[in-house]
Formats: C-alpha cells, structure tokens, sequence
C-alpha cells in the first residue's frame, strides 16, 4: 500500500484550488513521479515533465471515467475538490446549497473513488481524502458544509473497511482553518497552504488514518476525545 510519496504516481481533484498547489508543490518536492492534475478548468495549467493537467468535472460521471481511463498508473488519489458555501440550515432559503455541498463534497470522491478504484487495487495505492474538523463536529454558521463533510468521514470510513482487504490504504486530512478564498471571511487564526500542506502529507507518510492539521483540529479533536458535548456547545456559540 502507498505510503510514501517518493516515486508515486497521484491524481489531485480540484487542482488549480489554494490547498491543491501548496499539496502539488509538496508532492514534487517529496519526489512524486508524476502528477495529474485533475481540475474543471484546465486553461491555466500547463504540461511539463512529470505534471499532467487532466481535465475533470468531479460531478461528471463521463469525465470521471475518461479520466481513470486515462490514469490507470495512478496510486495515490486524492479527493481534494470541494466547496463551503459557508451557510447556516436555517439561512438558506432552500435546498440548493446543502444539495451542491452534498454533491460535491461527498458523492463527488464517492464517483472519482469508484472509477479508480480498479488502478488503484491493481497497483496497492491509496486515497487521501481532504475533509476537515468540522466533520467531527458541526459548527452551526456553515452547518450544511459539516454535514457533508461528516458524510465524506463516514464514506472514507466505509471506503477503508471495502479497500484496506485489497490492499488499498484509506485516509484523510481534517485540517482547521487554512488561509484561502473559502476562509476569506473568517476573521480568525489560519495556516497558511504550505504548513498544511506540509502537515497533511507528514502525516501520510506517517502511516496515520485520520490526518489532524494545525493547532486548531488538534485542539478540537482532544475536546472531542474528552467532553464532546461541550465542544459542541462551545461550537454553537463562539466567541
Ligand atoms: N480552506 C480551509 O480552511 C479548509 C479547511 C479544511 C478543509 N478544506 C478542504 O480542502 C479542500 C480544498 O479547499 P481550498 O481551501 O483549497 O479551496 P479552494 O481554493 O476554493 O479550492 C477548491 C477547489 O475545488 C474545485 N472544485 C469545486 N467544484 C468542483 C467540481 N465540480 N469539479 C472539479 N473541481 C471542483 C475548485 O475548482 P474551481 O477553481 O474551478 O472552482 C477549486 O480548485 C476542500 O475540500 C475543502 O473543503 C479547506
């Protein structure tokens, strides 16, 4: 199974994203063999040696399947794509935005990890799914974002007793806040791309299952072990 990046060969999701070039400029520092970078908008990507833009809807089951097809050397996935429309449920006027956080969030690496899961048991790989803290624990301003990062935990957990008998390794990343456009209201500590990225990929190298990034996903992954429903209350009423 995939656990060092020297000499793998990885298919990032959302890849013109802040996280996805902080990961990507990792990942050839770390001697990845190559890189395909997987985006919905390719134009401002160009090939070069061992970096292959791939152009790639996550919500298109068409694209998704030409790209497996055309990346079956791939072994080490990771679902990065991802939206935050940062919105409470009872803010939202309908269900648009908790459905395209749903779709994107969590059927999107449900798709793309289905498509490649044939590559990636024929060449013992891995998937590293990019979740956050907040699947642990809703934080009821962007409450609908949660929920469907709560729902990509339980597919990566679901995902790992189905692969791990394959020889497919299942992890993910549950970073707290990292400076890019999602973050961009938050007036609050954040990480900048490069330590998280830095964070995330040690701990995949480390052999760890659920990757807790930064201070802050540290903090609440302790008050989760100890006093759940207090990190709860104190999520419900910040500051
Ligand atoms: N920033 C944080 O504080 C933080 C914390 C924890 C976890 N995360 C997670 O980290 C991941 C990356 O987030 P980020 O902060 O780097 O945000 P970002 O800069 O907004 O990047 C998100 C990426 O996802 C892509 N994407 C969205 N919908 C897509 C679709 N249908 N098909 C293909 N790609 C799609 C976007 O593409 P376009 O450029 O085409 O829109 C963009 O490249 C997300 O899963 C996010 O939930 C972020």
């Amino acid at each position: 199974m995939t656990e060092t990046i020297k000499g793998s060969v990885v298919l990032i999701t959302g890849a013109t994203g802040a996280i996805a070039k902080a990961l990507i400029a990792e990942l050839k520092a770390r001697g990845a063999a190559k890189i395909y970078a997987a985006a919905r908008d390719v134009s401002g990507l160009s090939a070069s040696q061992g970096f292959v833009p791939i152009k790639m809807d996550v919500t298109s089951d068409a694209e998704v399947a030409a790209a497996a097809k055309a990346a079956g050397d791939v072994t080490l996935l990771i679902n990065n794509a991802g939206i935050n429309h940062n919105t409470a449920f009872m803010v939202a006027p309908d269900l648009a935005i908790a459905r395209e956080e749903i779709e994107i969030n969590y059927l999107a690496p449900l798709r793309v990890t289905k498509a490649f899961a044939p590559a990636l048991i024929k060449n013992k790989g891995a998937v590293l799914n990019l979740l956050t803290i907040l699947a642990r624990v809703n934080l009821p301003f962007m409450g609908s974002y949660c929920a469907s990062k709560a729902a990509g935990l339980s597919l990566t957990q679901g995902l790992r007793g189905e692969l791990t008998p394959k020889g497919v390794r299942v992890a993910a990343a549950l970073p707290g806040a990292i400076d890019t456009r999602m973050t961009a209201m938050l007036s609050i500590p954040k990480m900048t791309t490069a330590d998280a990225a830095k964070e995330i990929l040690n701990g995949f190298e480390a052999g760890e299952e659920e990757i807790y990034v930064g201070e802050m996903a540290r903090g609440l992954a302790q008050g989760l072990a100890h006093d759940p429903k207090g990190v709860e209350r104190q999520l419900a009423s910040p500051g």
